[in-house]
């Protein structure tokens, strides 16, 4: 028997599923709360803590964006960012994709080159110290207009180069990909690469919806994929990564506990899985530790969590040949 542990330690990784915010631990939202002024409503880190149990998407969206309120400056979102890096590294992540919500900070009064400037400053830091690459995606709230969402792809586009796909995120039911056909149209046309959440709350149709009208690469969640069997036999022909998100779905009782999680049967349908994070300050763990609590509940293989780790530089937007070193040393993991 492997020690599963050491061997999901060793796995080299990609995170492509990663809202930056959703990294905001109770420690630093409290300290950025002292040095900004900013009201919470926490007095402690264990009562912050003790606030994350969720019913629902929704009702963890309300604590989520109500504590991203202490994000103001630069520096703010600098310390983020990094705080996450070093516990990327940790985990051994070579590459990660992250998400970003201008618009929860935008509404605000914070300028997008402030949210801009800061995550970006923190992710060249960590390529240089950690060796960890990086992409960035910039995400859509669909709980806000399709006309909010453009004004937000119109701040972006001076900053092309630097914002390397759009995403859709927040409150899944009721907010169809169609709602944005016109503004993914538009970034498309830009050149962003295009990925959205989908099939989380939402049925199989809203993943067939962002395939077809919003042309998107990767699926961010797609779970209920497995409702559609047409729908699975498109995804396993067409290999549309699914970005999963083990721990976030127990979390927010899209499953009842990991056990009942339907991973093992999207792995064995022959579908292109990984295993990502989403929000880990709330949902209890990082990439490693949905790794290995999934690999306990589930009783994957060492090959079950080769292919994870393979798929994970597979779906990524990184170049073919960083992809080949990638999967190269996953491999040499594995060779004797
Ligand atoms: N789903 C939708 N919106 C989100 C999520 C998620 O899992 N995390 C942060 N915003
Ligand atoms: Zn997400």
């Amino acid at each position: 028997m492997p020690d599963f542990k050491q061997l999901i330690k060793d796995l080299p990784k990609a995170e492509l599923h990663l809202h930056i915010e959703g990294t905001l631990e109770p420690e630093l939202m409290m300290q950025l709360a002292e040095r900004n002024q900013v009201p919470i409503p926490y007095s402690s880190v264990e009562e912050a803590r003790r606030a994350y149990e969720f019913s629902d998407l929704q009702s963890f969206l309300d604590i989520y964006y109500a504590g991203a309120a202490v994000l103001n400056t630069r520096q703010d979102f600098f310390d983020l960012t990094y705080a996450y890096l070093e516990r990327a590294a940790a985990d051994n992540v070579r590459h990660t994709e992250i998400f970003f919500d201008p618009q929860t900070h935008t509404d605000r009064g914070i300028e997008f080159d402030v949210v801009l400037d800061g995550i970006e400053e923190a992710l060249k830091a960590g390529q240089r110290n950690l060796n960890i690459s990086y992409r960035l995606i910039m995400c859509f709230l669909r709980h806000l207009s399709a006309e909010a969402a453009m004004a937000t792809l119109e701040q972006a586009l001076p900053h092309k180069h630097r914002i390397h796909g759009v995403g859709l995120d927040s409150s899944e039911k009721d907010h169809p990909p169609a709602k944005f056909k016109a503004v993914y149209d538009r970034a498309r046309d830009a050149g962003f690469l295009p990925v959205a959440h989908a099939g989380e709350e939402g049925p199989p149709e809203y993943i067939r919806e962002a395939l077809d009208i919003l042309k998107v690469e990767r699926i961010d969640h797609g779970v209920r994929c497995l409702e559609d069997a047409d729908l699975v036999k498109r995804l396993v022909a067409e290999q549309v990564p699914l970005t999963v998100c083990p721990l976030s779905n127990v979390k927010l009782k899209v499953f009842d506990t990991l056990v009942d999680h339907n991973l093992g049967a999207l792995l064995d349908a022959g579908l292109c899985v990984t295993i990502n994070s989403d929000d880990p300050a709330y949902f209890g763990g990082y990439i490693g530790e949905n790794f290995l609590q999934t690999q306990q509940a589930l009783g994957l293989s060492s090959a079950q969590l080769q292919q994870l780790a393979r798929n994970s530089f597979t779906a990524s937007f990184l170049p073919d040949d960083d992809i080949s070193h990638h999967i190269h040393d996953v491999d040499r993991l594995f060779r004797d």
